[in-house]
């Protein structure tokens, strides 16, 4: 059938391109392209190749239309979600391709058997934004067995050699930035304090969630040590701030405890670090119900359209800004260079160490919006329309 000789030319191509060894850019530093390399195209003799005018074909020289990317994402229930889905979706699409996209709910069993159809069904390849990063490495077997390349998209897929590359932000950078923003905003380096300051970090099951907290963490210690910044709650360990699902729910009720339970005697609560935006949700609703103190700094993550009105009153402080249409042109790109048999662009292949190797990665860039330059980042660069914004508060000048 055309899928399985469109399969098979694709195959050869990726290994092909991945014998040749992966793209390099400026700060690709140590690792060499054997470690770098999955071992199923490392491991796939040359002999298995197409011919030499196959695997080099540029992508715009394959029938696209014959060849279906499966797209795994996690839930439809958080907004950014929804962007990557729609955003991968027509890419992929404008690019040519079919486009096989599965929500999960959330639910870890769900997107393995996700995964399992579109390794049966014969896609091409798998984008897959997982739920638990630790929970595929079975399934990904499969698609190892099957010869289909996959691309961990924003999150990293652990325990396996079966993950080709990672395309996402530099995730630890996001918990630097929002720790940076408490230090400055506090002025730390100049006022005596001390300050009080809790966290509430993400799910545990999901790697970027550990690379946002020690990110603020390792920012913010100095000053802990210091005795600048207290944890009254003393819960200062990823294990006793994470949120499971990264629910606003779960998230508020635990900020409600902690201010009951060391807040509530008049001790001002002066930041609270959350990881994204559904947990800073979270602390806000809390700290409006049951805080009476003086509205604390609360960062935040992904700019959602549900956070952008408390940015602009000021009851959340700030959210990381990552552009999820770069993201997912990166990841396209990444997509044609695997289809095609030619370089993927890569920016870091030491970082994402998933327990069995380093996977090349593309990190986007991350910024920070707050009240002041919401306008230029989300509204000048067409991330949200005036409608958008309107239709949640926000009066657009
Ligand atoms: C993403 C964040 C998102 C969180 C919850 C993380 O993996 O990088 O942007 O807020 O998941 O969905």
């Amino acid at each position: 059938m055309k899928r399985k000789l469109i399969s098979a030319l694709l195959c050869a191509a990726m290994t092909a391109s991945l014998l040749v060894g992966c793209g390099s850019s400026s700060n690709e530093t140590a690792a060499p392209a054997d470690d770098a390399a999955p071992a199923t195209e490392a491991e796939a003799p040359a002999d298995d190749a197409a011919p030499a005018d196959d695997a080099a074909a540029p992508a715009g020289d394959i029938d696209k239309s014959g060849i279906t990317i499966g797209v795994a994402m996690p839930t439809k229930d958080l907004q950014r979600w929804n962007q990557d889905g729609d955003n991968m979706k027509s890419q992929l699409e404008a690019a040519g391709y079919q486009v096989d996209l599965q929500y999960a709910s959330n639910d870890v069993a769900t997107q393995v058997s996700q995964i399992e159809n579109m390794i049966s069904n014969g896609d091409n390849l798998l984008v897959i934004a997982s739920i638990d990063g630790s929970a595929l490495g079975s399934v990904l077997e499969q698609a190892k067995a099957a010869n289909i390349p996959v691309i961990a998209y924003d999150r990293l897929i652990k325990n396996t050699d079966a993950c080709s590359y990672y395309c996402s932000f530099d995730n630890y950078k996001v918990g630097v930035t929002q720790g940076q923003y408490v230090v400055d905003t506090l002025d730390l380096e100049n006022a005596e304090g001390p300050f009080n300051i809790e966290f509430c970090a993400g799910d545990p099951g999901d790697n970027n969630a550990i690379l946002f907290f020690d990110g603020a963490m390792d920012t913010l210690k100095p000053y802990i040590d210091a005795g600048k910044l207290v944890i009254k709650s003393g819960q200062d360990e990823f294990a006793d701030v994470a949120t499971a699902g990264w629910s606003t729910e779960t998230c508020q009720s635990r900020v409600q405890t902690i201010i009951s339970s060391y807040y509530a005697d008049g001790t001002k609560l002066d930041a609270v670090v959350c990881s994204n935006d559904s947990t800073a949700l979270g602390a806000c609703n809390a700290i409006d119900s049951d805080y009476s103190g003086d509205q604390p700094i609360v960062t935040g993550q992904d700019c959602d359209i549900a956070n952008i009105a408390n940015l602009v009153s000021g009851k959340q402080s700030m959210s990381i800004y990552k552009d999820t249409r770069e993201l997912a042109a990166k990841c396209v790109a990444m997509v044609d260079s695997l289809m095609s048999g030619s370089e993927c662009e890569i920016n870091d292949t030491e970082t994402y160490d998933n327990g069995v190797m380093v996977v090349p990665s593309y990190l986007c860039e991350v910024a920070f919006a707050d009240k002041n330059n919401y306008k230029e980042l989300l509204l000048d660069t067409g991330y949200y329309t005036k409608e958008q914004l309107e239709e949640v508060g926000v009066t657009v000048e």
